[in-house]
């Protein structure tokens, strides 16, 4: 976060006042305060206790694009450890303005597809204006609801959620819709800030421990199979549909 982006979302003095890690981390923290809508009705997943965290609003549309992310999350690598294959049928769920959707199309090339679902307008509208601007074919938008995806049935071989599942507002009825177009042997996997490091600087409802998504998904039929933490602040949570007996 630059100098000017601080100054941008925090009062100047702040700026002033704190490290460079500090700055960024005021930054970052200033920034899902300001751009969260209000957190949902349901308030706390019942299995966890963890609190929902608002969702990040469209005025938060830019930060999703920012030049730090690239140092912070280390997109590229973590699109290598997803371990995609050309013709694969993915889904970005709560795609925002389409950061990952566009990595993912390059990725499963032309014989492959990439869903985009968000819940807001505006962020659909976003995604599509890059789609256009790169011409990108293979991403599909998708407009869906806090509990429905529109997408089909048993048909996605992986689907990612980057920094989504903590903003869901009913988890477990979008966890039981995420499976239902999950192919059988699909994976979903959960990017979630590290809610382990203090050193994260994000806010505490926007960040997830393994313990809480390990909780919360295979209470909801899903098995953590994986857990791969060398991204710079998030971890990768990769599960898979539990099958009889297992
Ligand atoms: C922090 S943004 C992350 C966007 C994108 N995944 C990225 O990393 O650039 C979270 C997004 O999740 C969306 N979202 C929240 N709840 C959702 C739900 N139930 N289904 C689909 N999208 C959802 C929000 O509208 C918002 O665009």
């Amino acid at each position: 976060m630059t100098r000017q982006a601080c100054e941008a979302i925090t009062p100047r003095q702040a700026c002033e006042a704190i490290t460079p890690f500090g700055r960024r981390a005021a930054a970052a923290l200033a920034l899902l305060a300001l751009l969260s809508l209000p957190a949902s009705a349901q308030g706390v997943h019942p299995v966890s206790g963890r609190r929902i965290a608002g969702v990040m609003g469209v005025a938060g549309a830019n930060w999703l694009v920012r030049p730090e992310r690239v140092a912070e999350e280390n997109p590229e690598k973590a699109i290598r450890m997803l371990e995609l294959k050309p013709g694969m049928i993915v889904a970005d769920i709560g795609a925002g303005v389409g950061y990952y959707s566009l990595k993912l199309a390059s990725a499963v090339g032309a014989s492959g597809k990439v869903y985009a679902t968000d819940i807001q307008p505006g962020m659909i509208e976003r995604l599509r204006a890059n789609l256009a601007r790169e011409g990108v074919r293979n991403v599909e938008p998708v407009l869906s609801t806090p509990t429905t995806t529109g997408l089909p049935t048993a048909s996605i071989d992986l689907m990612i959620l980057v920094d989504v599942y903590h903003e869901f507002a009913e988890p477990q009825k979008m966890i039981a819709e995420l499976r239902r177009s999950l192919k059988p042997d699909g994976r979903l996997v959960l990017f979630e800030f590290r809610k382990e490091d203090p050193a994260v600087p994000i806010r505490e409802e926007h960040k997830m421990s393994v313990a809480e998504a390990k909780a919360e998904l295979e209470a909801d039929g899903l098995v953590l199979e994986k857990v791969l933490p060398d991204l710079p602040w998030q971890h990768m949570m990769f599960f898979r549909q539990r099958t009889s007996g297992k």
